[in-house]
């Protein structure tokens, strides 16, 4: 870009509200994403309406025998309520991990740090098998034994860059040939996306899309080498 241009954007940078440049890097997101997805070779298989519906993509396979299904970023526990029912077995184990104090840094413009807190309060969800761990990642997860498994669901919702990191290193050798991980806000290219990316680079782990909703920021995919 020449500086002229620069320049001139510079000037009507003064001009453009904060929701305005939020709009802008959107923008280059679902642009960013595009070229990921062409560029890691990923044939994005079905696309659904919604996040319940990527979910489901995976039920044929899980619904009925024993899964570990962990989840990063739990808020209010809308996605464990869902998982807790689509999850039939007796012998399948639902963790949760959320500092429940929201955001440990700023996301973005509209959603900062201690954004989703429930100020310590943990979900009750009716479900013996659904238990909660409560603290930052980094500091609870050194602390926490993976159970025993043969079938792993990751639900990576914690929305941050270096949430994400966190977690993707601990789980490293857990992500064996099938597992599946999911993300919630995969449309950002400075976080859950970019976490990913660093990760396929550093382990050279094989993935396929199993399916995401239209605009890309569910996206479930699969191990496959
Ligand atoms: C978008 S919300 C999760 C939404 C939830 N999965 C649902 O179904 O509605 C993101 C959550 O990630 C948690 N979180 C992000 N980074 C974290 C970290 N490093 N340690 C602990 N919790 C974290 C926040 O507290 C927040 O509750």
């Amino acid at each position: 870009m020449k500086n002229q241009i620069k320049s001139l954007l510079t000037k009507l940078g003064r001009y453009s509200s904060p929701n305005i440049i939020h709009g802008l890097n959107a923008t280059a997101n679902y642009i960013a994403l595009g070229r990921w997805f062409k560029d890691n070779h990923f044939d994005i298989g079905v696309t659904v309406k919604h996040r319940g519906e990527v979910f489901d993509l995976a039920a044929p396979a899980l619904a009925n025998v024993p899964v570990l299904y962990l989840e990063f970023g739990v808020w209010k526990g809308e996605a464990t309520r869902y998982w807790s029912k689509l999850l039939k077995h007796p012998g399948s184990i639902l963790h949760g991990f959320d500092s429940f104090e929201g955001l440990p840094e700023d996301w973005n413009h509209a959603t900062g740090k201690a954004h989703f807190s429930t100020d310590g309060q943990i979900p009750n969800i009716d479900d013996k098998r659904v238990q909660f761990f409560k603290g930052w990642f980094d500091q609870i997860l050194p602390k926490y034994k993976i159970p025993a498994h043969t079938h792993l669901f990751i639900n990576m919702d914690a929305d941050l860059y270096s949430s994400t990191k966190t977690v993707l290193d601990f789980l490293k050798d857990e992500i064996k040939v099938g597992t599946y991980i999911y993300f919630d806000e995969f449309n950002d290219r400075f976080h859950e996306m970019k976490a990913f990316d660093e990760f396929l680079k550093e382990t050279k782990m094989k993935f396929k899309v199993v399916g995401a909703n239209q605009i890309l920021s569910n996206v479930l995919f699969q191990r496959i080498g």
